[in-house]
């Protein structure tokens, strides 16, 4: 943790950031954890509007230096981030940013890991898949992040069932119902978990 005793996180997200919302919302009042920063690789995603709302600090990052450079460590440091959160954030971590914060960046994933995930598997290429393969359920995987896609420790997992009517649009709805319901929950819980031990 950094040196006061509030833990700060950065939510990192590239799209509408609904997931995003829910976190700050839950954590809005809280004495121990701030959301200190929103990491975007997206310009005009709506996860920034959040963030200016928010009063939110936020940072556009681009390719070259998250992946190649110094993967923005410095603002991170700059920030006192403790703890990274992935809320649908579309590109890969680097490895230099996983060594920089082990056992500290968690990710959701729209569906049942470890199917249905790994590369070109997001948002609605992930529900379309699902259906197209007539699975009877899907659901949400929160994660520790390493450095293959949608690979480390699963932390938590819930499921929903698929009716014979869902769509790949309709699958979305109830899985975003279920991120936002227990992402922001599992988060805290963790983290009192990770502070106790
Ligand atoms: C979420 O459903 C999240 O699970 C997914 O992107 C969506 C973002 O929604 N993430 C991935 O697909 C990562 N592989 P949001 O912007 O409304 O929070």
């Amino acid at each position: 943790m950094s040196s006061s005793s509030v833990m700060h996180i950065a939510i990192f997200a590239s799209g509408a950031g609904s997931n995003a919302q829910k976190i700050i919302d839950r954590f809005r009042s809280s004495s121990h954890i701030k959301i200190a920063l929103i990491v975007c690789n997206k310009e005009g995603a709506g996860v920034l509007n959040i963030a200016k709302t928010e009063k939110i600090p936020s940072l556009l990052i681009n390719k070259e230096r998250f992946f190649k450079g110094d993967a923005y460590l410095p603002e991170l440091k700059e920030h006192h981030i403790d703890f990274i959160v992935l809320a649908g954030f579309l590109w890969k971590i680097p490895l230099a940013l996983i060594q920089a914060y082990p056992n500290k960046i968690i990710n959701i994933h729209p569906a049942l890991l470890p199917n249905y995930g790994g590369k070109g598997m997001y948002g609605h290429f992930v529900h379309e898949a699902v259906i197209a393969a007539k699975e009877k359920q899907s659901g949400i995987t929160i994660h520790y992040v390493d450095e293959l896609y949608d690979h480390g420790n699963i932390i938590y997992q819930a499921t929903c069932d698929i009716d014979e009517a869902d769509t790949p649009d309709l699958l979305a709805k109830k899985i975003h119902v279920l991120e936002h319901l227990h992402f922001p929950r599992v988060l805290g819980e963790l983290i009192e978990l990770q502070n106790r031990s």
